[in-house]
């Protein structure tokens, strides 16, 4: 058995703790979670959640034998999932099937009497295409008058973002990202003009009540627990909150129609016996040993992480345009495609780790370990869009991954012209292939590449110098 590690994003919640052990996650108890987990789960929901993958599959295990001191007074195991991802990268609709398996698993635990004790979406984890709680300390039995805890923190890290998005078209990942709390009702109730107020007041009403109280009740000694307790928060009552936000949610779309990558999936620019070629080059490379895990950054339509499925356990699709990330997880999930998990990297702004100490939510780069990774047609981007050197870009890659497929498109590639064009002359002139070359020599031994028959690309398969 491998001595469990604490999960250094595990401690909000005083009752239990996540520990990594190997393939496992261990989850501990303290004696008072203990009773709220005794108490709960034996009820239907939580049968009918596991039976449905909406609840992570968790067995009880004994504290001492998982390897946890003697503080933890009961325990559970739950499979390790392939990669943790976090809300600010996810895509409008992955934040909206989050949503609506949060207000799905608090329906359902209501129905029981029991009480889910906040609202989440770092609670839940995307499996594939397939969102999955994964809390299981996250429930009790209710008082009768017990208000819903985690209303207001639903309002700030789901449903306000997705209004953002929904009726301002403004991104919601920065937000996400730039605040492990979500967006304030009263950030939320300044950024929405008073327009969209009047004929959707219905719907504001989460806004509007939530930035209220906010103003009301900082720095007073009011109860809000007496507040609403006194105001008879019944499960009836509740359970028809539960379903009007159910409605306002489904209602919530994405408008964008286009954006600068959202019609790649042609790939006009590739004579097809290039595009051919390049399927075989990365089919190959792949295939030649088992994989656990592969990344495609850059993945645009995924093409090549299906390519990449084939023969791994499981593939992260990292792309920089949201768009073109919720069209490939809507594809994903239409297929109820569990092994890859498309995800919102932008890698000229990505790495750090937000929440407590900047731990709490590694940045991106520290949560897997890719046996392979897939840079394909991007390299160019990151240099001349972003400003991102190339020795860079391949420490980075060096850095995280023992083996790379990349293409590199020549200095007379008409895609690297056209970035090139609003440039100052000379600016780039050390992006050309010799160059290239040079730098992935210094870090990977190349096993092997090929010239696309485009004759303006070369792919590359290379595993890191030891
Ligand atoms: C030319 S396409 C290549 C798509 C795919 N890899 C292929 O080979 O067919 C480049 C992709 O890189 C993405 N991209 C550009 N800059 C990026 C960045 N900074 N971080 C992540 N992806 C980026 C774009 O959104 C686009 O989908």
């Amino acid at each position: 058995m491998t001595n469990p590690r604490a999960d250094r994003g595990s401690f909000r919640d005083p009752l239990s703790r996540v520990f990594i052990s190997g393939d496992d996650v261990i989850r501990g108890f303290s004696a008072m979670g203990k009773t709220d987990i005794d108490a709960v789960w034996s009820k239907k929901f939580i049968r009918e959640a596991l039976a449905s993958g909406d609840l992570i599959p968790s067995d009880f295990v004994e504290p001492g034998s998982a390897g946890l001191g003697t503080e933890w007074v009961a325990a559970m195991r739950h499979p390790r999932l392939p990669f943790i991802s976090y809300p600010y990268e996810w895509s409008f609709n992955m934040l909206k099937d989050a949503a609506l398996a949060q207000l799905r698993l608090t329906r359902a635990a209501l129905a029981d009497g029991v009480g889910v004790k906040d609202a989440t979406p770092y609670n839940v984890q995307f499996v594939g295409s397939q969102p999955v709680f994964i809390d299981a300390g996250s429930f009790e039995v209710r008082k009768s008058s017990d208000p819903w805890y985690g209303y207001k923190q639903f309002c700030e890290m789901f449903l306000y973002p997705l209004m953002l998005q929904s009726y301002l078209g403004v991104q919601f990942q920065p937000f996400l990202r730039g605040a492990v709390n979500g967006v304030s009702p009263d950030t939320m109730r300044k950024l929405l003009p008073m327009k969209l107020f009047r004929p959707r007041k219905g719907r504001l009403i989460h806004v509007v009540l939530h930035a209220a109280a906010q103003n009301k009740f900082a720095d007073t000694k009011v109860d809000v627990k007496k507040q609403s307790a006194r105001a008879g928060m019944s499960s009836a009552v509740l359970d028809a909150t539960l379903r009007k936000l159910e409605k306002l949610v489904g209602e919530l779309s994405l408008h964008d129609k286009q954006s600068t990558w959202s019609d790649y999936s042609e790939r006009a620019h590739y004579i097809e016996s290039s595009l051919d070629e390049k399927e075989r080059f990365v089919r190959d490379a792949v295939a030649s040993s088992p994989r656990r895990q592969v990344w495609d950054i850059g993945c645009n339509d995924g093409r090549f992480s299906r390519i990449a499925s084939a023969h791994s356990d499981h593939v992260v699709a990292m792309d920089a345009d949201p768009l073109v990330v919720d069209r490939l997880y809507q594809s994903l999930r239409n297929e109820k495609n569990t092994s890859i998990l498309p995800l919102y990297v932008d890698l000229s702004d990505s790495g750090g780790g937000i929440g407590w100490r900047g731990v709490e939510r590694p940045g991106v780069f520290d949560r897997g370990n890719p046996d392979v990774v897939l840079f394909l047609a991007v390299i160019h981007h990151v240099a001349i869009t972003f400003n991102i050197p190339v020795a860079a870009q391949l420490d980075l890659l060096r850095d995280l991954t023992p083996e790379i497929v990349i293409e590199f498109p020549h200095a007379d590639d008409p895609m690297v012209k056209r970035l090139l064009l609003n440039k100052r002359e000379g600016i780039h002139s050390d992006f050309t292939l010799p160059e290239f070359e040079r730098l992935l020599n210094e870090r990977f031994d190349v096993r092997s590449k090929m010239l696309l028959s485009s004759g303006t690309r070369t792919i590359f398969h290379a595993t890191r110098k030891n």
